[in-house]
């Protein structure tokens, strides 16, 4: 069953996604080459238990995984799209980081990814980053309601392909509130427009959009069991919002 949420319940998941964002700024700022994941791990654990929130990944445990989720943040390097997990190799100067943060605050979760240059980058990376942020934009505008969930997977895959890049097949957004994966269980980034659920004020979804260089859509399990890379070896992003559609027309969550 979809919960649609109340303006008081949006009230309180603005204020948990508020803490996201907050945590995502202060670990892009430390992001620099030579910093460890672990390192950005520990920022993002402090700066959630600062707001009295509650890190949602942490133990999390979802039924494809071989073990808890051992950290606060997704980090993903350069060709791993999602779900890596931070470990202890410096960031290097050229490398591209998805930071993915979930967080919970007084019952309600909210979850938002950035991807971003460590030092300077090469043009295909800023390009890279570029568009798949674009595509998320495009997926949020298309969350209106009488929309149908189709739209916004149609917004955000008609930003891949014009760009020539792949999306990272089996991930999608999904439904978020007083869990952080709920109905509906998938916001894809694919689909045909005017299909799937019916969009209505008070659902609240995750978008992110997870996008391949190489212009293939297959990922590629790494051995850890979590982190998932790009098959084709070429470099992913990954962007993603906790938003509630309301009369209004879209409202991001996750801002600071
Ligand atoms: N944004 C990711 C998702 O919605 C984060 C989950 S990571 C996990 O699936 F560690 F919590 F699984
Ligand atoms: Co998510």
């Amino acid at each position: 069953m979809v919960a649609y949420k109340t303006p008081r319940e949006l009230a309180i998941m603005r204020e948990a996604g508020r803490v996201v964002a907050l945590t995502l700024e202060r670990v892009a700022k430390a992001a620099v080459p030579g910093v460890r994941p672990v390192e950005l791990d520990a920022i993002a654990a402090r700066t959630i238990k600062e707001h009295e929130a509650w890190p949602s990944f942490l133990h999390y445990h979802p039924r494809w995984a071989p073990s808890p989720y051992p950290a606060t943040l997704c980090l993903s390097v350069n060709d791993v799209v999602v779900h890596g997990i931070p470990d202890t190799r410096p960031l290097r100067a050229g490398d591209i980081l998805s930071i993915d943060c979930g967080a919970v605050l007084g019952g309600y979760h909210g979850d938002a990814a950035i991807t971003i240059p460590i030092g300077s980058v090469d043009a295909g990376a800023a390009r890279l980053l570029e568009v798949t942020e674009r595509a998320l934009r495009h997926g949020i505008e298309a969350a209106v309601a009488g929309g149908r969930l189709g739209d916004i997977g149609h917004a955000v895959q008609s930003v891949a392909r014009a760009a020539g890049y792949g999306i990272l097949e089996g991930c999608t957004g999904h439904g978020i509130g007083t869990a952080m994966h709920e109905e509906p269980a998938a916001v894809p980034n694919t689909g045909p427009p005017g299909r799937g659920m019916r969009l209505r004020e008070g659902l609240t979804i995750a978008i992110e959009p997870m996008f391949i260089e190489g212009g293939h859509d297959a990922g590629r399990m790494l051995p850890d069991g979590w982190a998932i890379a790009t098959a084709d070896r070429s470099r992913g992003a990954h962007f993603e919002h906790t938003i509630a559609i309301t009369a209004d027309g879209p409202v991001v969550l996750t801002a600071p």
